[in-house]
């Protein structure tokens, strides 16, 4: 399996605080992998490092086999790596389009047409309401404009931060199903998630965090059947 992703031994800190303890973890072209725990774990704490958000305190972050941490955010969006942040923060004022379109700026232009017409096939809903402005949407519509804009800058690997967070049974549904078929088409995907039912299983791969460090690696499968995990994640005795 050709990694696409590859962090080694991964250490973050807020000053005194160790968030993330030494990860090491790897997603290969066209899987997608899954980070569970509960709140607190390190999961945002992780993402924000590999989009160089945040500067990590030790370890490496290699993506296509170039190192990545320390590098400027910017730079890592153009190399292909997308953000849907835990909370959305589309621009509430901003119409739908604007929203998409703002996704984009990093493509210089390229194909926007063709990437436009993709997120509205995907979301039909986007499309009806384009015009309108994206603080009127339900949970749901907005988690749907996050990955959109995503999307839009024409990611090889999209990270998505807890997409289920607020919305109703039907609507995470809804949103898992937009992976996996994300992921039929071929993108790669590391998904963060405290809803480790529907994480693991979407998950060719996953892992668990626990306070900072990873104490279980598996296949979605296998984790979705593993005692202890039904246990401390999926509310089972
Ligand atoms: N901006 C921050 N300043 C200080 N500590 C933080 C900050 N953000 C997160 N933390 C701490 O880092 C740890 C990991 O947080 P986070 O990565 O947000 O976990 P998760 O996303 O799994 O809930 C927690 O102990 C949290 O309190
Ligand atoms: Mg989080």
């Amino acid at each position: 399996m050709n990694a696409i992703l590859e962090v080694v031994d991964l250490q973050v800190a807020y000053g005194k605080i160790r968030a993330v303890k030494g990860i090491s973890f790897s997603v290969g072209e066209g899987q997608l992998v899954s980070l569970i725990g509960t709140n607190g774990a390190g999961k945002t704490t992780t993402l924000r490092t590999v989009s160089g958000l945040l500067s990590p305190t030790g370890g490496t972050i290699s993506f296509q086999g170039r190192r990545i941490d320390n590098m400027p955010a910017h730079h890592i969006v153009e190399l292909g790596i997308a953000h849907v942040p835990e909370g959305r923060h589309i621009f509430p004022r901003m119409s739908v389009e604007e929203n998409l379109l703002l996704g984009a700026y990093a493509r210089k232009g390229q194909h926007l047409g063709a990437d436009l017409a993709r997120v509205f096939e995907l979301f039909p809903v986007l499309q009806e309401r384009r015009k309108q402005a994206a603080g009127t949407f339900s949970g749901g519509e907005q988690q749907m404009l996050a990955i959109g804009r995503a999307l839009m800058s024409g990611p090889r690997l999209l990270m998505l931060d807890e997409p289920s967070m607020g919305l109703s049974p039907i609507i995470m549904a809804r949103i898992m199903d937009t992976l996996t078929e994300l992921r039929e088409r071929g993108t790669t995907i590391l998904l963060v998630e405290q809803n480790a039912q529907a994480a693991l299983e979407l998950a060719d791969y996953g892992h668990v965090l626990e306070i900072g460090r990873i104490t279980l690696s598996d296949t979605g499968a296998n984790l979705l059947g593993n005692a202890e995990v039904r246990k401390a994640y999926l509310g089972e005795d």
